[in-house]
């Protein structure tokens, strides 16, 4: 996507308002904004005009507010185009269930509709219905088409809800929108940066139909992709087989097992500024393969395994390789292997976490070990984890020039 460059460095937003209750919260949310230096935009669909007046948008952000594609005050009758050029980002706030439906489709029926069609930057909702609304299947639907068409959800929340039911479709609260629009907002510390990571388990065949694999889910190594894509980074995640979708904007390179996984990293890793190892790569696989599958026998059966290649070891040995970042997954003693794994693989950065809190879990709790010592992250979801361990990284890096 181009980039608008802002003048002065301001940024600028321009803020979507659909017709809901919540709408009323977005009134605080501009406040905030613009507090912080931000220039806001308010764009209004005629049913949240039904909710808030224009006027308190207007006194808020000290700017018109539009609501009409054919608002006479745009010259060439272009709303769509002209409002959404100059923005760094639009966030829509509350998102209606009937807002989503329409985007999700590509629909362009009004002014908002259509200037999120067009635009170049980025774009964050904030929905906001009824629980029943947001469960219904062509509200999930709709949610998942705009995931994978790079659009950014925050929340909704579970609570109390203004039509009196009680469960999940709360708009986010607008401090909380705040925070994650000044996120993505932020400076980027990996701007330029070529960042591989590795995520999920490594499958080792037995024979035809069995194999020896792990738990991981793969959802730390695409969180710490996306965190990483997110802080600016060119990102390439070499990942075993998981259910997840690549984050927008990584690239994705697919392999089964340890030595497939170490054919691609070794190249990629010569060429990173940064290289972090989340995978479960299996430590040993069979000697053996069979073409066929094994038939039972009597009795027991014996196979023979032999060591993996250590990828993280053999990338962390490399001339001029990249910052090294692993992970360890100990189930007992954690602080004393991590410490001892950090030195024998010769890694500046090693994030533990206790293996049985982690795998195909939502959130994680990390404690990082450099030579300064160890850092916790605190229990999170596993993107927020990532982006810390990510601004962590960030910091480590000008005192190891490659
Ligand atoms: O020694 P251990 O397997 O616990 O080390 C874990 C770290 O090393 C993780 O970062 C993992 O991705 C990496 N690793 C690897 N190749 C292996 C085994 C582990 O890169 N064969």
């Amino acid at each position: 996507m181009k980039k608008t460059q802002t003048m002065a460095g301001r940024k600028r937003i321009l803020l979507g308002v659909s017709g809901g209750v919540a709408a009323y919260k977005a009134a605080e949310l501009v406040r905030l904004l613009v507090k912080a230096g931000i220039d806001v935009r308010v764009v209004m669909t005629e049913a949240a005009t039904r909710f808030v007046g224009p006027a308190t948008f207007q006194a808020l952000s000290g700017q018109p507010v539009y609501t009409d594609l054919w608002d006479a005050r745009i010259p060439d009758s272009m709303a769509h185009i002209e409002l959404s050029r100059d923005r760094d980002l639009v966030v829509v706030a509350p998102a209606s269930a009937n807002f989503m439906a329409r985007l999700a489709n590509g629909l362009a029926d009004d002014l908002l509709s259509t200037l999120c069609l067009a635009r170049r930057c980025p774009l964050l909702l904030a929905p906001a219905m009824n629980v029943e609304m947001w469960e219904n299947a062509a509200t999930q639907d709709n949610v998942r088409r705009l995931a994978s068409q790079d659009v950014g959800l925050l929340g909704p929340a579970a609570g109390d809800q203004a039509c009196g039911e009680t469960g999940r479709g709360r708009m986010l609260e607008p401090a909380q929108i705040f925070a994650a629009v000044s996120l993505r907002l932020g400076p980027k510390p990996l701007a330029g940066k070529k960042v591989l990571v590795t995520a999920g388990p490594t499958y080792e065949p037995i024979d035809t139909v069995r194999g020896l694999t792990n738990l991981s889910s793969g959802k730390m190594g695409y969180a710490v992709a996306q965190a990483a894509a997110e802080a600016g980074a060119d990102v390439t995640l070499v990942s075993g087989a998981t259910a997840l979708e690549a984050p927008a904007g990584v690239t994705r390179v697919d392999v089964r097992t340890a030595r497939e996984m170490r054919e691609a990293v070794l190249p990629l890793a010569r060429n990173s500024d940064i290289f972090i190892a989340v995978a479960a790569v299996a430590d040993y696989r069979p000697a053996e393969t069979h073409a066929h599958k094994l038939k039972r026998g009597a009795g027991s059966m014996t196979m023979e395994l032999v060591p993996n290649p250590d990828i993280l070891g053999e990338v962390a040995a490399l001339k001029n390789g990249p910052f090294c970042v692993g992970f360890a997954a100990e189930t007992e003693n954690l602080q004393a292997y991590a410490q001892e794994k950090r030195r024998k693989k010769n890694i500046p950065l090693l994030a533990a976490n206790l293996a049985q809190h982690a795998f195909g879990q939502e959130s994680n709790s990390l404690i990082l070990f450099d030579a300064k010592g160890e850092h916790e992250l605190p229990l999170a979801p596993k993107l927020v984890v990532a982006r810390q361990l990510l601004d962590h990284i960030a910091a480590m890096l000008p005192k190891r020039a490659r």
